[in-house]
């Protein structure tokens, strides 16, 4: 037997807990024929555990979540808890706590999903989206004076340090990189208006790259344009890097061309410590407990969490099996309910096809 991993699993709200099973049917299998182990502490945070205790996480949890090798989560968000108190309270906590600066998503379509994009296939839409997940307006910086007013003034501040902004660009290189696809890194940001930032970004990206990254091709779009591109000519990007807010915009459009929320996974990264691994979908209140949701997003999401902890053998035999299972035409859609097959029967299905 190999090395044991720990890895905590948040299951949380809505669909969460039932794609979360799934992914660790998959994990399980997927590590025993690897020879490794994986052992799995449950932690429930979410909305339900808020409602009755009021609580929604203790700071030890932050300290034990801070000792475990990765964290699994399914999603957070309640219909009768007020929108983002949860999101600040533990999705947001967590990634400020643990430092995950780096939020990746790949940005894939498989064989036999479809996407809404005429005439694009699997070898058109496939890059990844760095996006950074530690700062600009997520931080909060800003106030509100005289409110409830007619004067009343808010303001919310995209701020970025150039320590921020290097080590997520520096990430982003090395990943484009390892890729080693176009071999080429996008700078996506918004620079003809937001001169101060977007100045900081764009001379990071030069200067890294001119300095350290020769091979590297250095690219630049402004968001709006690549909202654009993304429908247009997906096929175009290879590695795209961005800051806070534009990266949670053009990853849901992501999402949605490589066949929506059911099969997008993220991670919540950070590269030197506790990295989060999560479908991106949300948590689907109305599915619950239905066995209609599509587990595909969680089990990539455990692919990731298996490249990202050192275990990438097991990662592969994770998406060689999503792809199997993809490619066999026996899952109908992505869609909730519509998928040919329960969300129990896809985590069976895809959890025999791991090598
Ligand atoms: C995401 C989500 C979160 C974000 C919300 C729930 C705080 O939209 O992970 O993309 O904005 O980052
Ligand atoms: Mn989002």
């Amino acid at each position: 037997m190999g090395k044991t991993y720990n890895i905590a699993v948040m299951g949380g709200d809505g669909t969460g807990p039932e794609v979360v099973a799934e992914g660790i049917k998959v994990l399980k299998v997927a590590a025993e024929k690897h020879g490794v182990g994986l052992h799995f502490v449950d932690y429930d945070f979410g909305g339900e555990r808020y409602i009755k205790t009021g609580e929604m996480m203790p700071d030890s949890a932050i300290d034990e979540l801070k000792k475990a090798d990765a964290i699994y989560l399914g999603a957070i968000g309640h219909p009768d808890v007020k929108p983002g108190i949860l999101e600040l309270g533990i999705l947001l906590r967590l990634r400020f706590a643990l430092d995950q600066y780096i939020n990746l998503r790949p940005v894939k379509l498989y064989p036999n999903v479809e996407t809404p994009l005429k005439d694009k296939g699997p070898e058109q839409i496939d890059f990844v989206v760095v996006r950074e997940n530690s700062g600009g307006i997520y931080t909060g910086m800003g106030g509100v004076v005289k409110k409830g007013t007619p004067n009343e003034i808010a303001t919310q501040t995209m701020v970025y340090s150039r320590f921020e902004v290097d080590r997520c660009i520096k990430y982003a290189y090395e990943l484009t990189r390892k890729r080693n696809k176009k071999n080429m890194l996008t700078l996506v940001h918004k620079c003809n208006v937001l001169t101060h930032t977007g100045d900081l970004w764009v001379r990071a990206h030069k200067e890294m790259g001119d300095r350290d990254f020769e091979d590297i091709k250095q690219d630049y779009a402004h968001v709006d344009a690549t909202c654009m591109w993304f429908l247009k000519n997906p096929e175009f990007f290879d590695v795209i890097v961005t800051e806070n807010l534009f990266g949670d915009i053009i990853t849901d459009l992501g999402a949605m061309i490589q066949g929506g929320m059911g099969i997008a996974a993220g991670g919540n990264i950070n590269p030197d410590g506790v990295s989060m691994f999560e479908p991106i979908g949300g948590s689907a209140p109305k599915y619950t407990g239905k066995n209609v949701i599509n587990p595909l997003a969680a089990i990539n999401a455990a692919a990731m969490m298996m490249d990202t902890i050192g275990e990438p053998q097991i990662g592969k035999s994770i998406d060689d099996a999503v792809t199997a299972a993809l490619s066999s035409g026996r899952i109908k859609s992505m869609s909730a309910g519509k998928m040919g097959m329960g969300t129990m029967e896809m985590g069976d299905f895809v959890a025999g096809l791991v090598k």
